[in-house]
């Protein structure tokens, strides 16, 4: 199946660490999966001595462009890399619509994130209507265009691009694999091969398998069934 990423992002929620950690941790038999898991800031301490004897990686859901500053409240790359995590996720989308992050914030906060070494996971996607609209094809190539493609001559193996249409995020529906098919070879075509692209928005249990089996998407990015470790780790077994 090639190298998947399997993604835990627990966006503003809580979870017990241990219990969470050892489901996902038996899960993890196969060298040719990766986990990783993006909780809050405040739970990153703790998650980098729970994790530190498993496989599981440890990331971020947001970092600064600078690296330090008079930014009240504001984390930078530089923080994230000392509290132990490889990853951070920018660009999100709740992030764009709550925070107006534009692709060029998102851009400097992938620059950012790779100056320190981390990976960034930069998400990209499209509105129900633009999908309606037939413009799903042009919206994340626009996005590719300001936030990814500055960043692929120089790091191309160190990005993961997360496709996540808006419209799948915490709703329950699911582009099919059709579709999934043909946005995650658009995102190929533009980006090259050696970038890892992930799907995201109502991955389950019960729909990881058919997405994940296909040769386009290199891993998920899961949210609400993330939060279920039980249900992460049937996520895991689908990717391997
Ligand atoms: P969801 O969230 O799995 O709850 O749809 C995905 C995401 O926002 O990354």
């Amino acid at each position: 199946m090639g190298h998947k990423y399997v993604i835990a992002n627990w966006k503003m929620n809580h979870c017990v660490l241990p219990a969470w950690t050892q489901a996902v941790a038996m899960a993890l038999v196969d060298d040719e999966v990766s986990a990783v898991l993006c909780p809050s800031y405040t739970q990153l301490a703790a998650a980098q001595m729970v994790l530190q004897n498993t496989p599981i990686l440890l990331g971020a859901q947001d970092c600064h462009t600078e690296q330090k500053g008079a930014h009240t409240g504001d984390i930078s790359a530089e923080m994230l890399k000392r509290s132990g995590c490889s990853y951070v996720i920018v660009g999100h989308s709740e992030r764009r619509d709550a925070h107006y992050e534009s692709d060029e914030d998102v851009l400097l906060k992938a620059q950012a994130a790779l100056a320190q070494g981390l990976s960034p996971i930069i998400c990209i996607g499209e509105l129900d209507e633009e999908r309606a609209d037939a413009q799903a094809q042009a919206v994340v190539s626009a996005q590719i265009e300001l936030a990814v493609k500055p960043l692929l001559k120089d790091y191309a193996d160190e990005i993961i691009i997360a496709y996540e249409p808006i419209w799948a995020i915490g709703t329950g529906k699911v582009p099919t694999i059709q579709e999934i098919t043909q946005m995650h070879e658009l995102i190929k075509k533009m980006v090259g091969n050696e970038s890892v692209v992930v799907y995201g928005g109502s991955v389950k249990p019960d729909n990881a398998r058919e997405i994940l089996a296909l040769e386009s998407v290199d891993g998920v990015l899961v949210g609400g069934a993330s939060l279920d470790a039980q249900a992460f780790a049937n996520i895991i077994r689908a990717a391997s």
